[in-house]
């Protein structure tokens, strides 16, 4: 073994999700519960990890232990100052986080949004997770790990990224695309990264290099977590009136005032007469108001003279984690 490889560490967080999470039964897909293993301990059970990592030190660290339907804003914070953190050593090939499939786009997303630039254009961040709970008498989680491993490894990679069922995916096109399948995600029209074929990285086009030369905030500045601006994401279907608009803007007592609303539009970002109105009286109130869509693939083009800007090719929740964020910077 080379002494320079020796010298150099992979670190893994813990989160949760079905990837740490246990069944009575074996042969139970989805009657288990989430987040019960460490995440040493889940490292531990994965012996095929030592061929992957060649001499390389595997550390592991648990940030939180949650089902990740319960992803909260105290853990991002956490999560983000400590992926930072690791980032930063100058021994540290890269960062592999075990999280939840539910919100695992969100924390891709928030994580590609307030990074470092000069860390994450150089090492990779790899979430990885798993559809069945490692209990499962056959769990997808081992080759998951296996895979995110190997790719942190990869010379090059850089970047936000997630790794399931053999697909790489960047952290800003990365959505769950199904509620049952091993492989559940999607990079919608852009397609996928890479491949990963027998532990090798197969690019499909460049690691992603964010065109934007800053963090939206920095990790410095992200608020706590009772402070963070409250965004809201609604829909537009057929027969849909501006009531729940006007609920939203009236003021509740322990209740944060609203600050923006994210709009899953039908389509293009279009939105029914009465909810659009709504919408207007919305902005007037100064709430910042951001067309997206309801469809899964394909992104909301801006329309001439709309009041309402667009997502910039944003899913709806990710254009909310976007939002809250400009909103922290106000
Ligand atoms: C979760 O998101 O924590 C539970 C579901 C999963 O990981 O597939």
């Amino acid at each position: 073994m080379e002494s320079d490889q020796i010298s150099k560490n992979i670190v893994v967080l813990g989160t949760g999700g079905t990837i740490a999470g246990t069944a009575s039964n074996a042969s139970d897909n989805i009657g288990y519960t989430a987040a019960q293993v460490g995440v040493a301990q889940l490292l531990a059970s994965v012996p095929g990890l030592r061929s992957v990592l060649q001499g390389v030190e595997l550390l592991s660290e648990q940030v939180a232990q949650v089902d990740s339907k319960d992803m909260s804003f105290d853990i991002w914070r956490t999560l983000a100052q400590r992926v930072a953190y690791h980032l930063a050593q100058a021994d540290l090939t890269g960062v592999v986080i075990t999280h939840g499939t539910d919100t695992l786009e969100e924390t891709a997303y928030f994580l590609h949004a307030v990074l470092p630039r000069e860390l994450i254009n150089a090492k990779p961040v790899v979430l990885t997770c798993a559809m069945r709970p490692a209990s499962a008498q056959n769990p997808d989680g081992p080759q998951n790990l296996m895979d995110a491993v190997a790719v942190a490894l990869t010379s090059g990679a850089h970047g936000v990224v997630a790794v399931c069922a053999g697909t790489v995916h960047t952290g800003l096109e990365v959505q769950k695309a199904h509620t049952y399948k091993l492989d559940a995600f999607t990079s919608g029209d852009a397609g996928p990264l890479a491949y990963m074929e027998e532990g090798q990285v197969r690019l499909i086009r460049n690691w992603p290099l964010d065109p934007m030369d800053k963090a939206r905030v920095a990790i410095k500045d992200i608020s706590e977590a009772d402070l963070w601006p409250r965004v809201e994401i609604l829909m537009n279907y057929a027969g849909c009136g501006g009531e729940v608009v006007d609920a939203l803007l009236r003021p509740c007592d322990g209740v944060a005032p609203l600050r923006g609303l994210v709009v899953a539009g039908t389509g293009n970002g279009t939105l029914h007469q009465g909810l659009e109105a709504a919408l207007r009286r919305a902005v007037q109130a100064g709430v910042k108001v951001v067309r997206s869509t309801r469809c899964a693939n394909g992104r909301v083009l801006p329309v001439a003279g709309s009041e309402f800007v667009d997502s910039g090719g944003l899913s709806p929740v990710k254009a909310r984690v976007a939002l809250m964020l400009e909103l922290m910077g106000c």
